[in-house]
């Protein structure tokens, strides 16, 4: 997906550079050719020699190598990429972009270049949520910038939180969806999949027949035709398609929390079984049988994620959510797409004898303003890839 595609990779000095080995490798395998820049601070976490056998190409590191200077200068350098990445971006790599340094050869690309920059952050939580990076970070969105994560973890340094940087898979899906030339490149669609799982106590919870099968063919539906996906999903069968970036919840109330994280985007996509209730009464040890009976749990209401979403002062575009039916389906289903305020609604018939939940295929009908249409029964693949196409004619120019 990426052949012949020229990627300039500044290496920025922080702990996840190694991961930038594994992003090189990455990219070559997909056909890009990579040219690898580092910053004096990078090389104390890998080596010129390194980088330069992976990528097959020279290193650049110096502003003033006249035989750099002689073979490609820094302008034509950054100018003959089809996109820049900067991964690890770190907090002084990012600051000296929003103030326009241009003291070194990486700065001194960033500054000089009308190519796209895609950045993937890395570094402490307390500097990624320091004030002044995340003032840095919004007007490096401002300056038409885009970034991939940082995501949340433990990190290198002891602490846990956001500010680790995503994946090598997560950034390749970043770059795939900016080079894209499909409908849906250059737009940011949300997917919410699989079931969630409601604790009762430590070992014990409460979940649902969702395999995830029909979210996951979505957003590889979606990213196949170019656009960035945010995949948000509950523990599912089915492992998530490559090429998105995928965020792990358990509860709705955290797939709540994940979802809202990821606005704006321009469409959302609610194809998560989400848990109707919670157990409120929870126990932070083990229940055991025994004298006092029957354990007895206790109910309360679970937010409901797509509502929320499609009452948001963020609201995408385009809200489509889904309906889970076992009876009058249409009458459901339009009633459902009221009350929720989206936009489309996906209904199924999940009757056990339609074998749906849980199985291969799909029979759907697409309830929106303009009434119901049925579709015929078919893969849920091809449910995903006809539902990413009207996606694509809804929310592209
Ligand atoms: N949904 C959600 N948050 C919830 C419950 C549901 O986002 N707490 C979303 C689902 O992802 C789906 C749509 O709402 O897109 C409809 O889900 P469904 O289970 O069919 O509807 P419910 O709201 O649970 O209504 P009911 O159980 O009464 O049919």
């Amino acid at each position: 997906m990426l052949a012949q595609k020229r990627i300039l990779l500044i290496i920025g000095g922080g702990i996840a550079a190694y991961k930038s080995l594994d992003l090189i490798r990455k990219l070559r395998e997909r056909g890009a050719s990579v040219t690898p820049v580092l910053t004096k601070a990078a090389t104390e976490f890998v080596t010129p020699m390194s980088v330069s056998a992976l990528a097959a190409s020279k290193v650049y590191q110096e502003l003033f190598d006249l035989t750099d200077e002689a073979e490609m200068g820094h302008i034509e350098l950054s100018r003959a990429a089809d996109l820049i990445v900067v991964a690890p971006a770190t907090a002084d790599l990012m600051a000296k972009a929003v103030a326009g340094h241009a003291n070194d050869l990486a700065s001194t690309l960033l500054l000089a270049t009308d190519t796209e920059i895609l950045y993937a952050p890395s570094m402490n939580v307390r500097m990624w949520e320091h004030a002044a990076t995340q003032r840095n970070v919004a007007q490096l969105k401002r300056d038409g910038a885009a970034l991939v994560g940082p995501n949340e973890g433990d990190m290198a340094c002891g602490e846990f939180g956001p500010g680790r940087m995503s994946e090598p898979l997560e950034i390749v899906a970043a770059i795939e969806a900016k080079l894209s030339d499909g409908p849906l490149a250059g737009r940011r669609v949300l997917v919410t999949s699989g079931p969630t799982h409601e604790p009762i106590d430590p070992v014990r919870y409460i979940a649902n027949r969702s395999s995830g099968a029909q979210g996951t063919a979505i957003a590889a539906a979606l990213a196949s035709l170019g656009a960035e996906v945010v995949f948000v999903t509950g523990p599912a069968d089915v492992p998530p398609p490559d090429g998105v970036h995928v965020v792990k919840v358990q509860s709705a109330r955290e797939m709540l929390e994940a979802v809202e994280s990821s606005l704006p985007v321009d469409a959302a996509v609610f194809a998560a079984a989400v848990a109707d209730w919670r157990v409120s009464n929870t126990s932070s040890s083990k229940m055991k049988k025994g004298a006092q009976g029957l354990p007895e749990l206790n109910f309360v209401e679970n937010p409901d994620i797509l509502a929320s979403v499609s009452g948001h002062a963020m609201r995408p575009n385009l809200v489509v959510g889904f309906a889970a039916e076992t009876d009058d389906v249409v009458e459901n289903a339009t009633a459902k797409r009221k009350r929720k305020g989206c936009d489309w609604i996906v209904a199924n018939d999940v009757s056990p004898e339609t074998g749906i939940m849980g199985g291969d295929e799909n029979a759907v009908v697409l309830i929106s303003d303009r009434g119901a249409e049925t579709w015929p029964r078919m893969g849920k693949t091809e449910v995903a890839a006809r539902l990413a196409q009207n996606i694509a004619s809804a929310i592209a120019d």
